[in-house]
């Protein structure tokens, strides 16, 4: 198995090409954003750091839904504008997260590059994130990328990373997709991001958060689904039907059909 799959084919889907399965993707994913924003006081937390010239490190910043669920569901939009830096090795997420920026984000520089790669030449910022952002990043080269994060970090600045920890929907997802549908590297749990940061010497305080989401319309399910697999070649009905992952689905599905998937999300403080 090339150990660069997983990583090859979520470049491959967060592009223009894959939009319309990111847009069922964030039916439901939109609420993962929603419970990371109310999981804190934001405004409070990010407050302690504002300054003149602030700057801030978004991780993967994806389609920059966790910056607009914290200007929707709080109160961070009082605060100084921070200098937003956007890091993901897609071009097409760093342009989709740039456009949803609104005050007090303000789109600095593009980081068009895996974490593994930022340059020591970035930084230190004031804070630093990285929300639902790690999945990809091949478990065999975390160490490095957690090196990279720890260093972007000022010493007296804020890091978080929110991750789905190994019990949650994403981890038994594609742990069940990978040994019923195609073999691949795994995903990277919030435990194996909570152990990397500390070999960093990062002190980490964790909070873990549970919830689920839901739909009863299959087409939603379906590339919902497809995207936690960046694999849009096998239908609901192939899911459902194969080993392993037929289990899985099942013990997602309601009497009613509906599908209920159970999130458990660490957030890992420093
Ligand atoms: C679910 S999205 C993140 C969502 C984002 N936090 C938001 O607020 O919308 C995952 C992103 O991780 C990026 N990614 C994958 N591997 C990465 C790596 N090694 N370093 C940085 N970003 C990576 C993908 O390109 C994708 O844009």
């Amino acid at each position: 198995m090339d150990s660069g799959d997983t990583a090859q084919r979520s470049l491959e889907h967060w592009s223009e090409s894959g939009l319309r399965e990111m847009e069922e993707f964030y039916v439901l994913a939109t609420e993962d954003y929603r419970q990371l924003a109310l999981a804190a006081d934001w405004a409070a937390l990010l407050g302690e750091r504002a300054h003149q010239g602030w700057s801030l490190l978004d991780v993967a910043c994806g389609s920059g839904k966790f910056p607009t669920a914290l200007v929707r569901f709080t109160a961070v939009a009082s605060l100084p504008d921070v200098a937003y830096d956007l890091l993901d090795p897609s071009a097409f997420s760093v342009a989709t997260a740039r456009a949803a920026l609104a005050p007090p984000f303000m789109p600095r520089n593009d980081l068009v590059m895996p974490l593994q790669e930022l340059p020591s030449s970035c930084g230190p910022y004031d804070v630093v994130w990285a929300t639902h952002a790690l999945y990809a990043l091949p478990p065999d080269e975390l160490d490095v990328a957690m090196a990279r994060f720890a260093s972007a970090l000022a010493p007296e600045g804020l890091g978080v990373v929110a991750q789905a920890t190994g019990r949650s929907h994403y981890l038994s997802f594609y742990d069940a997709y990978r040994a019923g549908v195609r073999d691949a590297t795994p995903f990277t749990t919030a435990e194996l991001v909570a152990a990397s940061l500390r070999t960093a010497g990062m002190d980490v305080r964790e909070q873990v958060i549970t919830y689920e989401t839901g739909t009863s319309d299959r087409d939603v399910a379906e590339g919902f689904l497809q995207r936690c697999a960046f694999d849009d070649t096998v239908s609901l009905e192939e899911m459902e039907a194969a080993p392993v992952l037929g289990e899985y689905l099942a013990s997602c599905r309601r009497p009613d059909g509906s599908y209920v998937f159970s999130h458990e999300v660490a957030l890992l403080w420093m």
